[in-house]
């Protein structure tokens, strides 16, 4: 039995398949049912949006890939293997990054050393002395902080590395947030609101950069900013009160009467209104 994750509504099924599988997968805070029995799959290099109001169980789905949280029932596959009774300090590892809803730097580093946070956890015995001042001391700090110098410079932020989170635009944070996932090069990438605050040309950017992660990674990304999870997304899965409601392309999640009223409101681009906050369910 996955420790961690029980085995009620049956076994995991036989098949593995690459990707992202999430199957049936409930996740209770005491009295309220914020994930129910949620399935969806995500392909290799595939996008895949999700979305639905506030409090529906999106970032609760993330901290359950992620094992922040444990789920009370159902199983999360990844490239056919069970994950069961991870930690966070396990991603890396397991090739899974995400970042955070907001921004989530650390505000006492600079740009460039929030960003070779996120290499592999083999690296962090030599973060003590990085943060220490010597920076430069080793060859694998320097391979590190050459990395995370390239990846802003590709984001376009490389200008401003060495400044700390709080004196930067917030589009440029957003960016040294992606950077930081993206040095421990993850096949599976987890954005949570990555286009929440971003200017109409940050957000087209950042569409296409999506695009382009894609030839080397599966995503999952959660966003309330509708013409960027149309534009970014291969798929979309719709969430409401933490059951999937809907999937389907973009244009068949546009094309829906239902989901556009639930969720879009009468224009794509709005941010959806909510339709509640979750469902308390105590007798469950
Ligand atoms: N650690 C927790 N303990 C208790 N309740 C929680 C916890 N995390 C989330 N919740 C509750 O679970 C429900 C789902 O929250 P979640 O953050 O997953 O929603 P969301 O879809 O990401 O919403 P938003 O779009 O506002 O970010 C909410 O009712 C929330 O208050
Ligand atoms: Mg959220």
């Amino acid at each position: 039995m996955p420790v961690g994750l029980h085995t009620e509504g049956g076994a995991p099924a036989a098949s593995f398949g690459a990707g992202l599988e999430v199957e049936r997968l409930t996740v209770r805070f005491g009295g309220l049912l914020a994930l129910d029995g949620v399935s969806l799959a995500v392909a290799p290099h595939e996008v895949v949006g999700l979305i639905g109001p506030n409090g529906a169980g999106k970032t609760t789905l993330f901290n359950a890939i992620s094992g922040f949280v444990r789920a009370t029932r159902g199983w999360i596959r990844w490239n056919g293997r069970l994950l069961q009774n991870h930690h966070a300090h396990d991603l890396g590892r397991l090739g899974i990054a995400r970042t955070l809803q907001g921004v989530g730097l650390c505000q006492g580093l600079t740009a460039i050393e929030n960003v070779a946070c996120g290499a592999q956890p083999s690296l962090h015995a030599d973060l003590g002395s990085a943060l220490g001042g010597l920076w430069r001391s080793s060859r694998e700090e320097r391979r590190v902080a050459g990395e995370a110098a390239a990846l802003l410079g590709q984001l376009g932020v490389g200008d401003w590395a060495h400044r700390l989170p709080g004196s930067l635009p917030y589009g440029v944070q957003k960016r040294v947030a992606l950077a930081r996932a993206l040095i421990s090069h993850p096949r599976l990438l987890l954005l949570d609101e990555p286009a929440s605050g971003l200017s109409a040309d940050d957000m087209d950017d950042l569409s296409s950069r999506i695009q382009d992660l894609r030839e080397h990674m599966s995503v999952l990304l959660v966003e309330h900013r509708m013409d960027f999870v149309m534009a970014a997304c291969d798929r979309i899965v719709v969430f409401n009160f933490g059951e999937v409601v809907a999937t389907g392309t973009p244009e068949e999640i546009q094309a829906s009467p239902e989901v556009t009223e639930a969720y879009l409101g009468d224009a794509v681009g709005a941010t959806p209104t909510g339709v509640g906050k979750g469902r308390v369910d105590a007798a469950r």
